[in-house]
């Protein structure tokens, strides 16, 4: 098919609105993103939307209307919510459900008893709709899965050739789709972010809940509230990484990346190539840039790309929102203190692994190194020591490790005491070592309950008879010793159930690969 391309102007306002009545697809602007339009009333029209995109036909449409009470046809009943929202807000970019009316196809509402209407802003989109003379379901007009559209070009990129006609409006003044908030539930409940904020909508009907699924996303056997939640959405063909990191953390972790390009925001320091989206404190202009940006990366032949992420608030929402799906909900966490961490049994060669880290450039944080500090002559921890297990454990600034030992390991309480002092003052001295991509190497690690702090946990393991033989050649001990200083320890299953990822370092297994393909998933 040939698609027109048409202008704002009143002859061709007329034409588009013509070919919507008689059951043709038109894409148009609207203040959020480009939409696709078809007459919501006629099935035919309708399915032709889903065919064009590629959209699954159980996800519904939005209802647009170029007047308030156009609504009141579409709707069972417009609650008093709702005419408070309508009052307050329509024309905009928020879309309200309500239970549908019978003049709504099922087509249109994707199977389900309720409808999405809103009354777009734009007035292109307005004319448009009114020269129809219908209500017009349009959906954004991309391919079902990629970024919307905020650009004429855009939508000719993916929709040339399938509809019949696009009308060129300029760029979109929002970028993101319209609020969806559904009032057919006890508590009013936005399914969608957008540009109308959560406190925006609350000031006018009070408690409004933001659906789980917009920040966290929905595991496979979830039902949807709206269904279009459940689509991977908004994907370029790069596999996109958010990182949770502040300017300079973020500037450090990309600028040392290979191969990949960076999402950032304007004035970051960024020596790979990179977009920008906006501002970091100016979440609209976020939002205006975001799909764009994306689409263009996939232009720029980017395979992976590191994104900054958005802050939350206000209209930083909606933006999180789209980044964390075009992003697969991947997340790296910068903002915690160590990159990696590092634990497993004694013997079970976790120097190895420090060192090959240590080549790829991390910082390795020494835990036991940092311990045996706090046991030195003089150190802090010696006069809580003291209250706890005796004055004579220490004689003239000096631990007698032996008489501590015997009484702090005579009971399991008296090891949880010791392990009380010792691991706030181990996790600090620890922490003041912290910078950049960094790897925490702690044996006690679980114990000491660091895992919080981690962004990662690998566990190093290797059998029982590889580890004995290691721990008796490095301690230069007897094999009673060493059986001993095993038994002492947690179970392989204590380290396995409580970490992302497991090295086996059995002296054969190649340890590097397998920390390669680790380092490749979680960077
Ligand atoms: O800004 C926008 O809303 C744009 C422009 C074109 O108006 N339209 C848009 O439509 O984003 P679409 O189809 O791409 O997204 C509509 C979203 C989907 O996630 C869909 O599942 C949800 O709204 N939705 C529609 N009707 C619903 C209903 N009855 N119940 C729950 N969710 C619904
Ligand atoms: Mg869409």
């Amino acid at each position: 098919m040939k698609t027109k391309l048409l202008t704002t102007s009143e002859k061709d306002i007329a034409l588009a609105g013509e070919i919507i009545k008689k059951g043709g697809l038109v894409a148009f602007p609207t203040e959020t993103v480009y939409g696709l339009g078809a007459n919501a009333l006629n099935s035919e029209a309708v399915k032709s939307i889903y065919a064009a995109k590629g959209r699954p036909s159980d996800n519904p449409l939005i209802v647009h209307i170029a007047e308030k009470e156009d609504i009141i046809p579409l709707v069972k009943e417009v609650t008093p919510e709702a005419q408070a929202l309508i009052d307050e807000f329509f024309p905009a970019p928020l879309t309200v459900i309500l239970k549908k009316s019978d003049l709504i196809p099922d087509t249109t509402s994707g199977g389900l008893d309720t409808v999405a209407v809103r009354m777009p802003e734009n007035e292109t989109a307005r004319r448009i709709i009114k020269a129809s003379g219908v209500p017009v379901a349009a959906p954004s007009a991309n391919t079902s899965g990629l970024p919307s559209p905020t650009k004429a070009k855009h939508v000719i990129d993916d929709m040339n050739g399938k509809i019949d006609a696009i009308v060129d409006g300029g760029d979109c003044k929002f970028g993101v789709e319209s609020t969806v908030i559904t009032l057919a539930t006890d508590i009013p409940t936005i399914l969608r972010p957008g540009a109308v904020t959560k406190e925006m909508l609350e000031a006018v009907i009070g408690e409004v809940e933001i659906s789980p699924a917009v920040l966290e996303g929905m595991s496979e056997d979830e039902t949807a509230a709206s269904p279009g939640m459940k689509y991977k959405h908004y994907s370029p063909k790069a596999k996109v990484i958010i990182v949770n990191a502040d300017k300079a953390r973020f500037e450090e972790f990309v600028n040392s990346r290979k191969n990949a390009f960076a999402l950032c925001f304007d004035g970051d320091d960024i020596k790979i190539p990179h977009l920008t989206f906006g501002s970091e404190g100016d979440d609209l202009s976020q939002a205006r840039e975001l799909f764009d940006r994306l689409r263009q990366l996939d232009e720029m032949g980017a395979e992976k790309v590191y994104a900054r992420i958005p802050s939350r608030s206000g209209v930083g929402m909606a933006v999180y929102n789209r980044l964390i799906r075009a992003a697969a909900f991947n997340i790296i966490d910068l903002k915690k203190p160590y990159t990696i961490g590092l634990t497993g049994q004694t013997g079970a060669g976790k120097g190895y692994i420090c060192e090959y880290l240590k080549e790829k450039g991390f910082k390795i944080i020494d835990a036991d190194y940092h311990s045996r500090r706090l046991t030195k002559r003089n150190s802090p921890v010696f006069p809580i020591l003291q209250a706890e297990f005796g004055k004579d454990v220490v004689v003239d600034g000096v631990l007698n490790r032996k008489l501590l030992a015997k009484r702090a390991f005579a009971s399991r309480e008296r090891t949880d005491r010791l392990n009380e002092i010792m691991h706030p003052a181990i996790k600090k001295l620890c922490r003041d070592e912290a910078k950049g991509l960094c790897v925490l190497d702690a044996p006690q690690l679980l114990e000491a309950e660091m895992q919080n702090e981690c962004y990662k946990i690998v566990s190093v393991t290797a059998p029982e008879s590889v580890r004995l033989k290691r721990i008796k050649e490095r301690d230069n001990i007897t094999d009673i010793e060493a059986k001993e200083r095993i038994m002492a320890q947690h179970g392989e299953e204590y380290y396995l159930s409580q970490s992302d990822y497991t090295v086996i370092n059995d002296g054969r297994a190649d340890v590097k690969a397998q920390f390669d393909r680790i380092l490749e998933e979680i960077l």
